[in-house]
């Protein structure tokens, strides 16, 4: 499974790239909204720090100007993955954009039959919003396993990227169904490698090794 961070923020991309298991970055006009500086900078800074794919959004509404959008944002690096919402008109743009293999990213799907057409228009990655889901008491995680049942039904090769993740145990249920991806916030990255057994188990084996320094 790979592990994506979901932020625009330069010290915790820093952060999360120095434990060595980051594989991509996930941004879009909020996060960026969130960072002093220009976006087109910040987009830039983070494809420098992170050698895999960077998705950055288009924010035109109609195809000829996601698609124009989504080559200028290319230009800043190869590894910009150009995310677009999921709406008719962004169909068609991912559609334009993977026929000229620009790796796409169809943002802000919230059920099983958007998460279809994006596979259809040859969507890189389609992003299912689980958090976002389960805020109004739907199942985040029932829709990832069924984007998933339909993907491998006709092994559509659209990698489901498991999106707007909440806490670790979303990351957990998306290992088991088999989702591709999972993007998330720094903190719950930090949160995946805690336990507090862990750090019980740490502060008494420190305590007992204390009492063989006098012998
Ligand atoms: C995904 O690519 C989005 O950037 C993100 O996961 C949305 O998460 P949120 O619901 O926490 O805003």
């Amino acid at each position: 499974m790979k592990f994506f961070i979901d932020t625009a923020s330069i010290v915790d991309i820093q952060e999360a790239a120095s434990l060595g298991l980051l594989d991509g970055v996930t941004t879009n006009p909020t996060l960026l909204s969130r960072e002093d500086g220009d976006p087109r900078e910040i987009l830039r800074e983070i494809t420098k720090i992170v050698d895999g794919p960077v998705s950055a959004e288009v924010v035109a509404l109609d195809a000829e100007g996601m698609v124009r959008e989504g080559l200028e944002l290319r230009k800043i690096s190869d590894n910009i993955v150009v995310k677009i919402p999921m709406t008719l008109e962004g169909l068609k743009a991912v559609r334009a954009l993977s026929d000229q293999g620009v790796p796409t990213n169809c943002t802000l799907i919230f059920s099983p039959s958007q998460a279809l057409m994006a596979a259809k228009a040859g969507a890189t990655y389609a992003s299912p919003f689980v958090g976002r889901l389960d805020d109004i008491s739907a199942d985040g995680m029932g829709l990832i396993e069924q984007i998933c049942a339909i993907y491998d039904n006709y092994g559509l090769a659209t990698e489901v990227l498991v999106a707007s993740v909440r806490h670790p145990e979303h990351v957990v249920k998306a290992g088991i169904i088999g989702a591709h991806v999972v993007t998330m916030p720094l903190k719950v990255i930090n949160q995946l490698a805690k336990h507090p057994l862990t750090d019980i188990g740490l502060k008494q084996f420190l305590a007992d090794w204390e009492k063989t320094k006098n012998r």
